[in-house]
């Protein structure tokens, strides 16, 4: 074990009440969105604990309000957009994307108060970011997600919605050490035995370790454009730029490549959460390969199956949340950190960090 894991390992929960109370950071910028997902129609998604509304402009520009109207509370993701302001279900109060309300059907006067709170969006490659804390405060763009729109790429993402706190699942993409054995029948790379080294980049946790030449996953084999199992050389590296994004990249190397075939690929994960209401989270997910234009149906096959592998993580990590939250003793047992926890520890150190930072402690 490398000294930093070392040092990175020592204490206990960082995080009390961690998986239980709120404990997502406000002063950042969170993934609210697959672009795609946001369109004229209102689209309803709890962000952070807060239902919010999120809607296009018609110049395509994203819009995200407070899904409840200042009136009688109707969600206003029920109402339509129409002429750029939201309508609001019930009783037809109409807002603008500042959240100001510019109509009120029954009267002339608009009230002061008929506003709804308004949130900051950023589009970052395949994605839509928001930041749900104060605006004054925004000091830096979300992750940079270039690849994941670049046509030099081939790229799959997804969505599920998981029932377990966002740090339980930061912590599993940061550890990959639970491949070997919670995906030993889907990613079937039962190699990964000895913990990565893990550093810390500024405020970005990396981990890298190299492995000798095995079978390479045939999860992703296709999409590499290589037989089943193909014997490679892989570097893996992880990267944690914010707590609301994470990389893994497969450095591959074809070690039967002839003098002009490709030799090196890199095939690219990306780990996004949000939590949504207490208790769930949102999980984009996304995986890349740097090659264009990978057929449609190997791109389908790769996405199916790893779907099944993150079931298997929602699973479980859906179990664990429902211990935690039905056990009487709830955060109140022994928890113990190993050596390849170096990653999963940074992580609760980075969050306590920024939490300690926001809630003035
Ligand atoms: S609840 Fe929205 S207009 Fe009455
Ligand atoms: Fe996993």
């Amino acid at each position: 074990m490398n000294k930093q894991s070392d040092t990175l390992t020592k204490g206990q929960q960082l995080i009390p009440n961690g998986m239980l109370d709120d404990n997502a950071p406000r002063n950042m910028w969170w993934c609210a969105a697959h672009v795609d997902e946001i369109t004229e129609e209102p689209l309803a998604r709890w962000l952070l604990e807060k239902p919010v509304v999120l809607y296009r402009l018609s110049d395509g520009t994203p819009v995200a309000l407070d899904d409840r109207c200042p009136h009688r509370w109707a969600p206003l993701s029920e109402g339509e957009v129409k002429n750029d302001q939201i309508v609001c279900p019930y009783h037809g109060m109409e807002f603008g994307a500042d959240g100001m309300c510019s109509k009120v059907p029954t009267q002339k006067s608009i009230p002061k108060s008929a506003k709804v709170q308004s949130y900051p969006l950023r589009t970052s490659g395949a994605f839509v970011w928001i930041w749900m804390g104060d605006p004054e405060a925004i000091d830096h763009e979300p992750v940079e997600m270039g690849f994941t729109t670049d046509p030099g790429w081939s790229v799959i993402t997804g969505y599920m919605e998981v029932a377990a706190n966002w740090v339980l699942i930061r912590e599993n993409v940061l550890d990959l050490t639970h491949i070997a054995f919670l995906h030993s029948n889907t990613f079937q790379q039962d190699d990964w035995e000895n913990p990565p080294e893990v550093s810390m980049q500024g405020d970005t946790i990396v981990y890298e370790q190299d492995f000798p030449p095995s079978p390479l996953s045939p999860l992703f084999c296709a999409a590499f454009g290589f037989e089943d199992k193909k014997i490679v050389k892989r570097e893996q590296r992880g990267w944690m730029p914010s707590l609301a994004v994470s990389f893994s990249d497969w450095n591959i190397h074809d070690l039967d490549a002839g003098p002009d075939k490709r030799r090196d690929f890199i095939g690219r994960g990306a780990h996004i959460v949000t939590p949504g209401e207490r208790g769930k989270t949102h999980y984009f997910f996304v995986a890349s390969f740097d090659s264009p234009n990978a057929p449609v149906e190997i791109l389908e096959k790769t996405k199916a199956g790893v779907i099944s592998a993150f079931n298997e993580d929602k699973d479980l990590l859906q179990k664990i949340q429902a211990r935690i939250m039905k056990d009487p003793r709830g955060l109140d047992f022994p928890e113990i950190n190993l050596g390849a926890d170096g990653a999963g520890v940074a992580v609760r150190r980075v969050l306590k960090r920024k939490l300690d930072a926001e809630r003035g402690n």
